[in-house]
């Protein structure tokens, strides 16, 4: 009996699809004015991640803000980053890939490409990273602003595509500005 049970199941899903307009599409292709809007300074405000060994790192940044410069013709991002951890200020400097059919921008570690998907809400003043969106186990969202301090209706959006992709408020790690 559990194939008839399973099958109905299965056949709900789209409804339920349909029925979350907060989940954001993954998908959207970047495009030249995508890159520009996300061109520029940025505040990391929160993020929520089930990767393991997350929640110890990000817990340790107290504040990060960072410059976008995008390169059309390159498909590349230069990305510098000026970090609190604890008592340091720490800088680096790396370029991110931009593959813009499936909407993503990737780092390199070890020799291994790690992808986000770049989310871009109504909201110029804002956008959010999400990594693994289609994997309960290892997916997590990182949210960012032009202000230091995201606004009400910003983190309202944050959250949206939070449960939206199946995670709970609770797992969201906040940077510390004040310290
Ligand atoms: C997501 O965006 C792509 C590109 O704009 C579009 O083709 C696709 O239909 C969208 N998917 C959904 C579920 O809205
Ligand atoms: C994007 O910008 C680059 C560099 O300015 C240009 O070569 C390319 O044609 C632009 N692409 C589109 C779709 O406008
Ligand atoms: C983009 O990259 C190309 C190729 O490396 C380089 O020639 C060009 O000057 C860069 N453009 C900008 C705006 O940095
Ligand atoms: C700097 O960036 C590189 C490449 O992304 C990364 O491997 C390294 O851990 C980063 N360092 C810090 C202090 O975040
Ligand atoms: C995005 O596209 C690149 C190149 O086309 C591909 O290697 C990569 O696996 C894709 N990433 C995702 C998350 O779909």
């Amino acid at each position: 009996m559990a194939l008839p049970w399973a099958l109905a199941v299965l056949s709900l899903l789209p409804l339920l699809d349909a029925q979350s307009p907060a989940c954001p599409n993954f998908s959207v292709p970047i495009t030249n004015a995508s890159l520009d809007q996300i061109s520029g300074k940025w505040f990391y405000i929160a993020s929520a991640s089930r990767l393991p060994g997350y929640k110890e790192k990000a817990s340790k940044i107290h504040a990060s803000f960072f410059y976008f410069t995008p390169n059309h013709t390159e498909e590349t991002i230069l990305f510098r980053e000026y970090m609190t951890m604890g008592d340091q200020c720490l800088y680096n400097c790396s370029r991110l890939k931009v593959q813009r059919e499936n909407g993503t921008l990737s780092t390199s570690e070890n020799d291994r490409e790690y992808y986000e998907h770049l989310l871009l809400p109504k909201d110029p003043k804002t956008f959010m990273l999400a990594s693994f969106p289609e994997d309960k186990q290892y997916m997590g969202l990182s949210f960012f602003a032009e202000k230091p301090e995201g606004t009400r209706e910003q983190k309202e959006k944050f959250y949206d595509y939070l449960t939206g992709m199946g995670m709970d408020k609770s797992e969201v790690i906040y940077s510390d500005e004040k310290k």
